[in-house]
């Protein structure tokens, strides 16, 4: 059965959720019956931005910026809007209409690349477990000697490239051409009319799946000495973007939900090796370091935002732990402090914090997944259990370092270093505790240090405040464009009591000046015949202005405006309108007015025209004084 393309946007509707929508950009915070980021349109560090998804829609406070699920998507992906719903159609496997099939061609390359990558995974685990020679055996006692069981082997689709040139080629060659072979990143093209090669050789191959489950791309780890590098991973591509996918999300998911909580591992094989074991909820990055996407792709699955770390031990991997500290603190900001005390504190109320990061630091200096296998998983899992907060894991690492420091220069220095750690310390009590932990450490003067301290704190909240936002609010609005604006927006209010056909009669369509208001005004009358809701009637409007830019933001203020009109008693809510009415009256009224008295001013030279209007002018009065009582 074949839609029209209204069902179709439809149906696609009724199963966006703006939530999940946004979230795919921006890391949400529930507060109230709404949710708060920061503004994907504007910079911004404290958030501005809501959304309500009791209407399904969004706002910035700050840029002004406002719309639907769809508008998001088409603002964010910078997509048309038909390229949003062809592209939502076939997520949802929903069928376009007949006249207007997807983009097949940009489709149909997506799905093949995916199709090669799936069917190449499977092929190098077949050459894994089912054929013989020498080079394979060597690849199954090199997984042997890491404890990689036929289990995990299977688990995870683990696979060998043999070393010859085109043992994938000659197999993919049949069903695919040698474009999507190599838009794939499994085959290299060949150089002088020579017939491409495969991409990986004689190495162990680690197929890397979407969040959904597809195959995309490949890990694939070297096994002979002097063979580099180490991993060579696929390359970035239309199907593949590192920096947006984690490994080990797909079979991740559902533990990292039910613990609410995620593992950050920097291997291929740390991952492998933690769920291998039965930690689950755990996930790596694919040889790049954390982005914000990775982030914001974890903060849809974990509500807590608690997030572990558990990078290596040495130098390295100390440095990935900070900097990836750094970039969680920074794609969470504004949204609550990180949490910096274990219950043994009691919180003060602004406690309100937006991540939790804990650092797991297995002694030994071992890598997760050597860690797991020599130790054991559950020594493993202790450690997560205790892993210590971000914050008393850098104290820790900076409190080691304290013998090295001893004249007065050494100390200030070392103190220097230390300030951004205290200075995030949000609550007063527990930020006292470790300055006097740290002043007692290097022996220093703990006032001193508590005064240095307030300074950087204040310090910081200067620059920060010397950039407020620009408010793109506009300015000069006249009275009765508002007075018009607040009657359209009760329309919106989505807790009225009063039906769509009952307001339609106390608002009546003579009180609308503006020109977009009027057909905002006359597609309102249209829609309320067929909709349900007011969410329904936001949808609809905003999707009947899906082109026009100036109106959508007209649409915006109105559904803004609405939300204030929340929670008003049906009594409230007849004054509203009342109140509305008699200022758009009264302003007309003036405009009139001064309308008559510029005639007469011109009228001045022609004695009976100026009588004439005077005459008006005193009539008009009067209706308007007698109109008055009786409303009175
Ligand atoms: P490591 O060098 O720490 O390796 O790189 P590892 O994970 O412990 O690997 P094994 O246990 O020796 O096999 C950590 C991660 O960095 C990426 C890979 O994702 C690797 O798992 N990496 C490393 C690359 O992408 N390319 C390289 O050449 C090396
Ligand atoms: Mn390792």
């Amino acid at each position: 059965m074949t839609r029209t393309l209204d069902e179709v946007v439809a149906e696609i509707k009724s199963r966006l959720d703006i939530v999940d929508v946004v979230s795919e950009s921006v890391i949400l915070k529930k507060n109230g019956n709404r949710y708060w980021g920061c503004c994907p349109f504007h910079k911004e560090k404290t958030p501005s931005f809501s959304v309500n998804p009791a209407i399904g829609i969004y706002k910035c406070f700050g840029c002004g910026e406002g719309g639907d699920a769809l508008k998001f998507i088409m603002k964010t992906k910078n997509m048309s809007f038909m390229e949003v719903i062809k592209d939502l159609a076939q997520k949802y496997g929903i069928e376009m209409p007949s006249n207007m099939k997807v983009d097949e061609q940009a489709k149909d390359k997506k799905a093949q690349m995916e199709l090669a990558c799936q069917k190449a995974a499977i092929f190098y685990h077949d050459v894994l477990i089912n054929r013989t020679s020498e080079e394979i055996s060597f690849a199954t006692e090199y997984l042997e000697g890491r404890s990689i069981s036929r289990e995990v082997i299977d688990r995870f689709t683990l696979g060998y490239a043999p070393k010859a040139y085109t043992t994938l080629y000659d197999v993919l060659k049949k069903d695919f051409s040698d474009e999507i072979l190599i838009k794939a990143g499994l085959i290299l093209e060949g150089k002088d009319g020579k017939p491409p090669i495969d991409r990986f050789r004689g190495r162990i191959i680690i197929p890397i799946q979407d969040e959904n489950g597809n195959y995309v791309a490949f890990g694939a780890r070297a096994l002979y000495k002097d063979q580099t590098p180490k991993y060579l991973n696929s390359s970035d591509s239309l199907i593949y973007n590192k920096s947006k996918l984690l490994y080990g999300l797909y079979t991740a998911k559902d533990a990292i939900k039910s613990e609410d909580g995620v593992i950050l591992m920097e291997g291929y094989f740390d991952v492998i090796s933690a769920q291998a074991h039965g930690v689950q909820n755990v996930v790596g990055v694919c040889g790049t370091a954390l982005t914000p996407d990775h982030i914001r792709l974890l903060s849809r699955y974990t509500k807590s935002r608690r997030l572990y770390l558990s990078f290596d031990t040495d130098g390295a991997g100390q440095k990935a732990t900070n900097r990836s500290a750094g970039l969680i603190r920074e794609a969470f900001q504004g949204l609550g402090s990180i949490k910096q005390f274990d219950e043994s504190y009691i919180a003060a109320s602004d406690d309100k914090y937006s991540c939790e990061i804990r650092v797991v630091c297995p002694p030994e200096g071992k890598d997760p997944d050597e860690f797991i296998r020599t130790i054991g998983a559950d020594s493993f899992k202790s450690i997560v259990q205790n892993a210590p907060l971000l914050i008393d894991f850098q104290v820790n690492s900076l409190l080691k370092k304290k013998n090295e420091y001893k004249t007065p220069q050494e100390k200030s220095k070392y103190i220097q270093e230390f300030l951004p750690v205290l200075v995030e310390i949000n609550n007063n009590i527990i930020r006292s505790e470790y300055v006097k932990m740290v002043a007692g450490a290097l022996k220093v003067s703990e006032k001193a240090l508590e005064t240095e301290v307030i300074r950087a704190k204040n310090f910081g909240r200067d620059t920060y405040s010397a950039q407020p936002f620009k408010k793109n609010v506009k300015k000069n609005v006249s009275i009765i464009e508002k007075a018009q604006k607040n009657l359209l927006s009760v329309f919106l209010v989505t807790d009225s009591h009063f039906s769509f056909t009952r307001i339609n009669e106390m608002i009546d369509n003579s009180y609308f000046s503006n020109e977009t208001l009027i057909n905002v005004k006359s597609t309102i009358d249209k829609l309320i015949c067929t909709v349900n809701n007011v969410k329904e009637l936001i949808e609809q409007l905003y999707t009947a202005y899906v082109e026009d830019a100036e109106t959508q933001q007209v649409l915006t203020d109105l559904t803004g405006i609405a939300e204030t009109f929340t929670g008003l008693s049906d009594e409230d809510f007849e004054v509203l309108i009342e109140d509305n009415i008699a200022r758009i009256k009264k302003c007309r009224w003036e405009e009139e007015k001064e309308k008559m008295r510029n005639l007469y001013k011109d009228a001045d030279e022609d004695d009976i025209e100026a009588l004439k209007l005077q005459m008006q002018l005193r009539d008009k009065i009067n209706n308007r004084i007698k109109s008055e009582k009786i409303n009175d």
